[in-house]
């Protein structure tokens, strides 16, 4: 169990003190997977970051299996088994996509080294000792840090927009990957930041999150509504509650 209590982050801005989460409280459960969503600059990939040990929060607690993990490093959060996959994955000059995956899992095996690769839609033969540099494209480097958390098969995991940059096909495969890694397994938390459609009503459970505070909480059948009141849709009316995407 993830617990974020009234969590509350700001940061420097030129001299400024800007609060971007405003006393955050949610409860994440082992065998679910989470959906956070909201309008861009709402907070989301900030409380990412919170719970990663990224961004330090200025009050609140965070706690972990019952521990309190508010103040541990990034390396000690790691251990204790969260995985984050960034927004905007950094690249690193003269390391291989390899060498990145066995950073995340030293004990990895070959075949689902290769394995991951592929579910991630990247062939192992061209991208294994592809260097993580700015020649890949920004769907392949997303692709790669998608595939270095599922490799670490994490208690928790955060993909941050995992679909951000990448094509129609690889998102149906992407969602699918992930669910299946996720959804019924009872030990582990899965949390998706998604503005995605089609990956919202596949939740178990979604968070609005706007302008720094839970601004909703529930069902993907409770929470759509509530977007499609927020964003300017012509077709509001119709589309109301409708549950736009199944997996089969
Ligand atoms: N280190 C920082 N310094 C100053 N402002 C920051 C910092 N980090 C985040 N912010 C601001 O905090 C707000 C929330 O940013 P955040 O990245 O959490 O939004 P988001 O909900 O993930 O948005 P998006 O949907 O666009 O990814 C934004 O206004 C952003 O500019
Ligand atoms: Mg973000």
């Amino acid at each position: 169990m993830l617990e974020i209590k009234n969590i509350t982050m700001a940061v420097d801005d030129h001299g400024e003190n800007k609060e971007i989460l405003k006393g955050i409280n949610i409860k994440f459960e082992p065998g679910k997977l989470y959906g956070i969503t909201g309008p861009n600059g709402g907070g989301k990939t900030s409380l990412a970051k919170v719970i990663m040990g990224i961004y330090k929060p200025t009050e609140g607690h965070i706690y972990f299996d019952g521990e309190d993990i508010t103040d541990l490093s990034i390396t000690e959060r790691a251990r204790r088994g969260i995985a984050y996959a960034f927004q905007q994955p950094p690249r690193f000059k003269g390391l291989t996509v390899q060498d990145l995956l066995k950073i995340a899992k030293p004990d990895i095996d070959n075949n689902l080294l290769r394995k991951t690769l592929r579910d991630v839609g990247l062939c192992p033969e061209d991208y294994l000792e592809r260097d993580l540099d700015a020649s890949l494209s920004g769907g392949e480097i997303k692709r790669i840090e998608i595939a270095q958390v599922l490799v670490r098969n994490a208690k928790l995991s955060i993909f941050d927009e995992p679909e951000a940059g990448v094509d129609l096909w690889t998102i149906q495969k992407l969602i699918h990957i992930i669910m299946s890694n996720y959804k019924n397994n009872d030990k582990a938390i899965a949390i998706i930041i998604t503005h995605n459609e089609n990956v919202l009503p596949v939740c178990d459970e979604i968070i609005l999150i706007k302008d720094g505070v839970v601004a909703a909480e529930g069902r993907p059948d409770e929470i759509w509504p509530l977007i499609c009141d927020d964003i300017e849709c012509k077709k509001r009316q119709e589309c109301r509650g409708e549950m736009i995407y199944e997996i089969k």
